[in-house]
């Protein structure tokens, strides 16, 4: 480390209410992209709730040009405070005051794209979690709850159009072409959720009336010309706000809902109060443009930063520790949104897939951390799959455990407590627990222990006594987690004739039933089923009803059976996924035949839906593979996945030609359900194709020219680059011709190449990095090409030579100059590396090495990196 000073740890323990509260806050800012300057007046008064002593106040802000400051208008001199490079210290304070500052900043040099930035021509901010304090002096931090008022001068000419939060005001015109508008917030609010806008936007109006009659007035606004993508973003908010009156009871509060869509972003999209910014990535899409994911992805994101205004606006977060209560909560929240607009069991399993391959990886890699972490160096480093995604499986267990009813009478109970303050996570857990009388002490063990528990069961049955018994025991490897969890289990049991056998439990109130919910709490266990009447397989974690690795013993011949015939639409996908790594961990090569059986009978049965069968026959990706791998056997992994891949296309020849000619014929240009799916089944056909048929290139090549939607484009464009099809290229140039001036597109046209596991995908990665659609100051234009690279593409990223580990972290270097946050994502790339083979892991530890040995290391790699080489 050559940094000036060490980075320092911050800890939930050492949480203390502040010295002093902000009532009003008001803003001016007069905007110039090199010179902006901030004009700030707020209103302090001692916290009632401290201790009363403070003589001194502390105000975050970094890289801030003091212009003026006053103390209830008395300008201060030199020995009236101090300025660090964190922030202002008010030397001698009274218990009510008013502080006036005026600071410069340079929005167009901020390339870290946080507090206020220029992104095209127009001004935008980020503030979440701590970028305020690069706007002006404050309390930066969420339990400080200020009424804004914003003024925002500027150009009229480049800037006609001035947002900020809540209610416009007034506006009107200046002197020398200059115009102002003025914003009043009405809802108390902590400073990581104001947003500024200003420059020359096309706006999709539109209007929504609130089941209590309201009139809200949506504006949607996007860059010049993308007008033509934006409508089924505007859709999405409609349903989402319907969606969220109708399940939640819970309506929106401002007259106003404002969505911004930039090109530069750090992350999906952000939540402020009344003017939600969005990254373009998930607003704009037109059936030409976006993939049938990408709508999906559109309508979930636009979801989630709705539904935030209950769930993390009105209620916010006490500290950042307690990030989950906001977003556990409201994924958990978007997920539901999807099911009930699109398929449960289908979403269920995404959202499962994500878990397993990321999550899993993350609770057993260096940056483990519990769903509400104890301590970090830097915030933005704890946005992470456990705190968002893991969040969501602990909330989706108080669901599954107090049901639908019982969940909304917490959730009501919550906003009753809570509304308009911010909260703890056992704030959150207590009001579940309270309205539904349900001790939950033993289950906000979820909340303060890392790692991924397994729950290993085994079962005898005792058939004179018709008794099923299961034994279950918890282990959980990781450090912090010394008390055993308190575990939903849903299970079914399945008899010998494809037939759902029904059970009794006294101990857990299930008479006669196919289906039922125990819940493991004891290290070991043993749960006895009643009323069993025939031998049966059971089915364990139906619906995965925890966030835990279940361990079965089940042999072939049931793990094909359950595939074929378990009730549970979930489960038969898992005993698919779960018999092809019998083949690609357990390296049992004679199971690919029952394999091939299993999806023959699978493809062929006309009552499944053919979103269900798409995910099917995806064979389990190499990161849930290597998570699952006891021995990380990389080279092995990835040659037994292809030869998998290859016998399936070669062994079902006959039938992926037969679904694609099917499905093609019937394929239309629709985004329902039905048409989604036949797509995804189509394509997946297609892949497989490229092993057996011989006109397979001529057919890539006739989908990809008559293709009038991106899907269909998209999977062409990507069976060539995979399959390495002699085509490839040509279609790869026609492809950027035709939509070189589209940036999103031009973003699966990089991620597509960076995947491609090929030796030449190192070169061609040197070769794109100069290419004109590429920018290296864009995140997604590097989450595109080093984060796809590194995360998708296994084989050429663990290279043995070390240079795609070199490629990384290169780039990790090149990007820590400017943008912290996505150079400290990219690092969290290398956390499997305990987990390597020797040779990978000296070049990781070689590469890292030159990484932390860098001059002037931001905090935020310097905290992931140091983790990954301790
Ligand atoms: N709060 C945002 C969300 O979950 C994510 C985000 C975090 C965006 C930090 C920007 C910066 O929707
Ligand atoms: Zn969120």
């Amino acid at each position: 480390m050559k940094n000036a000073s060490a980075p320092v740890t911050h800890y939930r323990k050492d949480y203390l209410p502040p010295d002093f509260l902000i009532e009003t806050v008001k803003l001016k800012f007069e905007l110039d992209p090199n010179a902006t300057l901030v004009s700030s007046e707020l209103m302090l008064r001692r916290n009632p709730q401290s201790d009363g002593l403070a003589q001194k106040l502390f105000l975050n802000g970094e890289g801030l040009t003091l212009k003026a400051i006053f103390i209830d208008d008395e300008e201060l001199t030199e020995k009236d405070y101090d300025i660090d490079e964190s922030g202002l210290t008010l030397n001698r304070v009274s218990d009510r005051f008013v502080l006036k500052t005026c600071v410069e900043i340079d929005p167009a040099n901020n390339a870290a794209l946080e507090g206020l930035y220029v992104s095209g021509d127009k001004f935008c901010t980020q503030c979440e979690a701590e970028g305020f304090r690069k706007i002006t002096f404050y309390m930066d931090r969420p339990d400080v709850l200020a009424e804004f008022f914003v003024r925002i001068e500027a150009d009229k000419t480049q800037y006609p159009l001035l947002l900020s939060n809540g209610n416009k005001l007034d506006s009107g015109d200046l002197s020398e072409n200059k115009h102002y508008t003025e914003w009043h917030d009405p809802f108390l609010k902590p400073c990581y959720l104001f947003a500024l806008v200003a420059g020359d936007l096309d706006l999709l109006a539109d209007e929504f009336v609130t089941h209590s009659g309201r009139k809200i007035a949506l504006e949607l606004y996007v860059d010049k010309g993308k007008l033509d993508q934006s409508q089924f973003a505007m859709e999405s908010l409609k349903n989402a706000m319907a969606w969220d009156e109708k399940r939640y009871n819970l309506e929106y509060d401002l007259d106003l809902y404002m969505i911004v869509a930039v090109g530069d972003f750090n992350m999906g999209a952000m939540e402020n109060k009344g003017l939600n910014i969005f990254n373009t990535k998930y607003v704009l899409a037109n059936p030409a443009t976006g993939t049938d994911q990408d709508f999906e992805n559109i309508e979930s994101v636009i979801g989630h930063e709705y539904f935030h205004n209950w769930t993390g606006n009105r209620v916010t977060c006490r500290d950042w520790f307690q990030l989950s209560l906001k977003e556990g909560l409201t994924v958990f929240r978007d997920q539901q949104f999807t099911e009930d607009m699109r398929s449960k069991a289908v979403k269920r399993i995404d959202d499962v897939k994500v878990i397993r391959s990321y999550q899993f990886a993350e609770d057993a890699g260096p940056m483990a951390h519990p769903i509400r972490p104890d301590a970090y160096i830097e915030m933005n480093n704890f946005y992470t799959v456990t705190v968002y995604n893991k969040g969501a499986e602990v909330i989706r267990m108080l669901h599954t455990l107090l049901g639908e009813e019982g969940f909304q009478k917490g959730m009501s109970l919550y906003f009753k407590r809570h509304d308009g303050s911010a909260a703890t996570c056992d704030d959150f857990v207590a009001a579940m627990s309270d309205a539904n009388q349900f001790n939950l002490d033993q289950f906000k063990y979820w909340y303060s222990q890392a790692g991924t528990p397994t729950l290993r069961v085994d079962y005898d049955y005792d058939e004179s006594n018709q008794c099923l018994k299961l034994h279950f025991s918890q282990n959980n490897a990781h450090e912090s987690a010394s008390e055993p969890y308190f575990i939903p289990v849903k299970l079914g049991l399945v008899g010998t004739k494809g037939n759902q056998v029904s059970f009794s439990s006294a101990e857990f109130g299930l008479t006669n039933v196919e289906e039922g919910l125990i819940i493991v709490t004891q290290p070991n266990q043993t749960v006895n089923l009643e009323g069993v009447s025939e031998e049966v397989i059971p089915s364990l974690l139906r619906d995965f009803t925890a966030p835990v690795k279940l361990d079965i013993n089940y042999s072939d011949q049931q793990l094909a059976y359950l595939f074929a015939n378990d009730g549970n639409t979930f489960n038969r996908w898992d005993a698919g996924q779960r018999l092809m790594q019998r083949f690609l961990i357990d390296e049992e090569d004679s199971i690919k035949e029952s394999i091939a059986e299993a999806f023959r009978a699978l493809l062929n049965d006309q009552s499944i839906d053919n979103a269900f069968k798409a995910r099917c026959v995806q064979i389990p990706d190499l990161k849930t593979l290597f998570e699952n791998d006891p021995n990380g056997r990389i080279d092995s992994l990835i040659e037994r996945r292809k030869t998998l891949k290859k016998f399936l296309g070669i062994a079902l020849e006959d039938t992926w030609s037969r679904l694609y000619n099917q499905l093609h014929r019937a394929s239309d240009l629709d985004l329902d359900g039905v048409s989604v799916a036949n797509r995804a089944l189509k394509n997946a056909s297609l892949d497989y194709m490229a092993f057996s048929s011989e006109q397979h290139e001529a057919i890539v090549i006739k989908q990809f020219e008559d293709a009038k939607l991106m899907t269909e484009e998209l999977s062409a464009f990507s069976i060539a680059n995979h399959h390495e099809l002699e085509v490839a290229s040509k279609i790869t140039q026609a492809f950027y011709d035709k939509w070189h001036s589209e940036p999103l597109v031009m973003d699966k046209w990089l991620a597509i190449q960076a995947s491609v596991d090929s030796l030449d995908t190192l070169n061609r990665i040197q070769t794109l990095r100069h290419d004109r659609v590429f920018n290296i100051k864009n995140p997604n234009k590097v989450r595109a090409l080093f984060s796809t690279f590194a995360a998708l593409n296994f084989s050429q990223f663990h290279r043995i030579d070390g240079a795609g580990y070199r490629l990384i972290a290169e780039a990790i270097i090149e990007i820590d100059e400017f943008n912290n946050q996505v150079a400290a994502n990219l690092a969290k790339q290398f956390s499997s590396a305990a987990k390597l083979d020797d040779a990978r892991k000296m070049h990781v530890q070689q590469q890292l090495k030159k990484v932390i040995d860098k001059e002037n290391l931001s905090k935020d790699v310097f905290e992931v990196v140091s983790k990954t080489l301790e």
